[in-house]
């Protein structure tokens, strides 16, 4: 192939992401404006897969937009996606303490369970049982040309499962089920809202012309820029470089002692030219409500040692709180566990009533 036949593909591909990325943010900023002028008219719906502890970059990244939109009167609601552990790994190791670890940090960083219903998917059969009608609205090739299903299957190391190649309609299960029109995501998740709205519009079409019965929910983009890992990298638990919010301080501490510096004495906020040192200095940003380039200078030429212990205090003493109500929260695991039962309780009975509309609408009420 030569290169003129090469390029305008690639700028033609380059194109459609973006003009759909910035739909969706177009999209999210409108939603945003009106949820604030209403937010009772909204129903948030996100969520998490159990496979580990959150850190730092989940919190400031998407926990602290769930507080501040249950504050704010939104109807809200966080799924933990167990069944999405399975789309691509062999193993249910682990995965009660990572429930329950969950519900834990979502109480300590101010989630009330009274105003945000938490749940998990398999104690929702007919949540699950949206996706047999919801499979039958897109195609194969829908499903085989979603980015980010094709990313982690590469990143997995396994064959594609029928389930990973699925999973992103059972994500739509999750948003439709409660007729959740608002979900905060990371820019990775946009495929999957944007093929939750077509079913949405698919059914409304096929079966409910008269009365719609799914909405089609707006991804919710993040303000907040992402945050990077303490080595300059994307913030990831396989990296090492995440500081978890249930760390102890000594643990946290150790962590920043080793992530890696240049060698330059001097203290600068220069993200494309020294990802690493301002990668710290975000950190301390974040924690501290301050402008990193300021801590740069107050720090100048004390060097990466005095930059690391200031990270190292500002994290620490940002994170005490919530992780005193973390262990105090842990003390009593049975209220923890009262809690999700309540929540999937509740669950239960929206999805059975959803169900119930999408047999009525589908002429399947015997
Ligand atoms: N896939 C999401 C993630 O990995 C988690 C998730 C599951 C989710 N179901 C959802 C997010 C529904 C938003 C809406 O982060």
């Amino acid at each position: 192939m030569t290169n003129e036949t090469v390029e305008p593909d690639i700028t033609a591909a380059g194109n459609e992401v973006s003009a759909s990325f910035l739909a969706a943010k177009k999209r999210s900023d409108e939603t945003l404006a009106a949820l604030e002028a209403n937010p009772g008219k909204f129903t948030m719906l996100t969520g998490d897969r159990p496979t580990g502890r959150l850190h730092l970059g989940h919190y400031f990244g998407t926990i602290l937009e769930r507080v501040r939109m249950q504050d704010k009167g939104v109807h809200t609601n966080i799924i933990i996606a167990d069944y999405q552990v399975i789309t691509d790994r062999d193993t249910t190791e682990h995965i009660e303490d990572n429930v329950l670890n969950l519900v834990i940090e979502y109480l300590a960083a101010g989630i009330d369970p009274n105003k945000t219903m938490i749940f998990t998917h398999s104690a929702v059969p007919a949540e699950n049982q949206l996706m047999l009608p919801f499979l039958s609205l897109v195609t194969e090739s829908e499903l085989h040309r979603n980015p980010t299903v094709k990313a982690e299957m590469e990143a997995s190391g396994h064959a594609l499962t029928g389930l990973l190649l699925t999973y992103p309609i059972h994500q739509a299960c999750d948003i439709l089920f409660c007729k959740g029109n608002v979900v905060p995501v990371g820019k990775d998740q946009l495929p999957h809202i944007e093929i939750t709205r077509t079913i949405a519009r698919r059914f409304n079409e096929r079966y409910a012309k008269k009365h719609p019965v799914f909405p089609e929910p707006a991804a919710i983009l993040s303000e907040a820029p992402e945050i990077p890992g303490l080595d300059g990298r994307k913030m990831s638990k396989s990296y090492g470089n995440a500081i978890s919010l249930g760390a102890t301080a000594e643990e946290t501490a150790k962590l920043i002692k080793k992530s890696p510096t240049d060698s330059e004495r001097m203290i600068t906020f220069d993200p494309v030219n020294r990802p690493q040192v301002s990668a710290l200095l975000t950190t301390a940003g974040l924690a501290t409500g301050r402008d990193p380039k300021e801590i740069a200078e107050e720090i100048g030429n004390a060097g990466a040692g005095a930059l690391k212990q200031y990270v190292t205090e500002s994290v620490n003493a940002f994170l005490a709180p919530h992780r005193e109500r973390r262990a105090e929260l842990a003390k009593d695991m049975d209220t923890i566990r009262d809690i999700l039962h309540e929540g999937n309780k509740r669950a239960n009975a929206i999805a059975e009533e959803t169900l119930d509309e999408v047999r009525a609408a589908m002429g399947m009420k015997y």
